[in-house]
């Protein structure tokens, strides 16, 4: 779970990261009132899971409150990449003098952790490790001793800091690890780190990641879900217990059983390439005992897609047999009534695979497609898809 920029402001905070003053606000009204509070200048922020926000014009500074409301004003609704800003962080004013970087993240190829460190932050990161990476220090480091001092030393020099430097920007890696670990974290950024006129070090903006397979011992990560900005496919599928992640494509998938599903995406990515590179648009796993109203569930959050094209159902059947699936998506398709409105695949295969079939035949519905085989059905339905 990706945290927003207060939230994660407050958790450094908490972890005795350097921070200036913050606080979220939702109208121009509350803007207003949490610049009088800060006092002197403030920057409006956007607060919203995307980066940019600068560059889109979501970051601006008020030299009083009554600035502060006339900029939230602007910022508030506005849309950044496709995020609309439902509140902003009034943040106290900093007197920057140098702008860095640094982040601690989870990394996977090569089994894990990693720092990076630059002297050249505020900027987008990607763009200097691609044109300079030189200028951006990769520091591995062993999860189980984390980032000591000699590790935090080791960073900040790594990234050309100067002796009178180090130890300053040490303390706040080591503080920054700290949080890092306690929280579960996969992946911290700060970017800018910066240093202030007096020389002291403060995390500007933050981003945090959360693991969400560490819930059971951070109860107190629930509070930070931003309900409003859940994906609300994937909020509809959560609440129907529903194996199910969105991605970004036209075929949706419906098939049982983790392996199957993912093996799925894997033909239907395949076979898309033939049709104008048509691409899976969800996983969603309905599991074993696949009755109706699962299948219909299944259907309903799918045909809620509306990138979705086309929908391929790939199911082998087992415990719930073929003729039970069929019955299903027949069902489904009689409990979706005019709802039901793309396309639809069918492979079948395993236990009353005839039977199974057979049903789907004689029922007939003008939206279904019966395939004999996983390749043919991605097939037809990436074709489908690109209609
Ligand atoms: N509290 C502040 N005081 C003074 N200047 C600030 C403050 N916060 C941000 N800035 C300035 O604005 C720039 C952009 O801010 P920030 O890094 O928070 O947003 P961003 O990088 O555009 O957004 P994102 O991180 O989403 O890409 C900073 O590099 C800094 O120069
Ligand atoms: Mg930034």
């Amino acid at each position: 779970m990706d945290l927003y920029e207060y939230q994660a402001r407050d958790l450094f905070e908490a972890h005795g990261v350097p921070v200036l003053a913050g606080i979220v606000a939702h109208t121009p009204e509350e803007a207003k009132a949490a610049a009088e509070q800060i006092g002197g200048v403030v920057v409006v922020k956007a607060q919203v899971k995307v980066g940019g926000r600068g560059k889109a014009g979501g970051v601006k500074l008020a030299k009083n409150a009554d600035e502060a409301h006339e900029h939230a004003k602007a910022i508030l609704g506005m849309d950044i990449k496709g995020h609309t800003v439902h509140r902003v962080m009034i943040a106290q004013g900093a007197d920057i003098a140098e702008e860095y970087y640094f982040s601690i993240l989870l990394d996977r190829a090569n089994r894990d952790y990693l720092a990076m460190c630059s002297k050249e932050g505020g900027v987008e990161i990607e763009q200097l490790a691609e044109e300079r990476p030189e200028a951006l220090a990769r520091v591995n480091f062993d999860p189980n001793t984390g980032i000591d001092t000699a590790k935090a030393t080791e960073i900040a020099e790594q990234a050309g800091f100067g002796a009178e430097q180090v130890p300053a920007l040490a303390d706040v890696f080591q503080q920054l690890w700290t949080a890092f670990a306690a929280e579960d974290a996969t992946l911290v950024e700060v970017n800018p780190l910066v240093k202030t006129g007096e020389g002291r070090i403060i995390a500007l903006d933050g981003k945090v990641t959360v693991d969400e397979n560490a819930e059971f011992r951070q109860p107190g990560h629930s509070e930070l879900v931003d309900e409003q900005a859940e994906d609300p496919l994937e909020a509809k599928a959560k609440a129907n217990d529903l194996n199910y992640v969105k991605l970004d494509g036209e075929v949706g998938i419906i098939g049982n059983g983790a392996g199957l599903v993912m093996s799925t995406l894997d033909v239907v990515a395949y076979a898309g390439e033939a049709h104008d590179g048509v691409k899976p648009a969800n996983f969603l796993d309905i599991g074993g005992g696949a009755s109706a109203e699962v299948m219909a569930n299944g259907l309903d959050v799918i045909l809620g897609d509306d990138q979705v094209k086309s929908v391929f159902v790939n199911v082998f059947g087992g415990i719930t047999a073929c003729d039970a699936v069929a019955n299903g998506i027949v069902k489904a398709l009689e409990i979706l009534g005019d709802a039901a409105t793309k396309p639809l695949v069918v492979r079948l295969d395993g236990n009353s695979v005839e039977e199974g079939r057979r049903i789907l035949r004689e029922a007939d519905h003008p939206l279904v497609t019966l395939a004999t085989s996983m390749d043919e059905g991605a097939d037809k339905a990436a074709e489908l898809a690109n209609k």
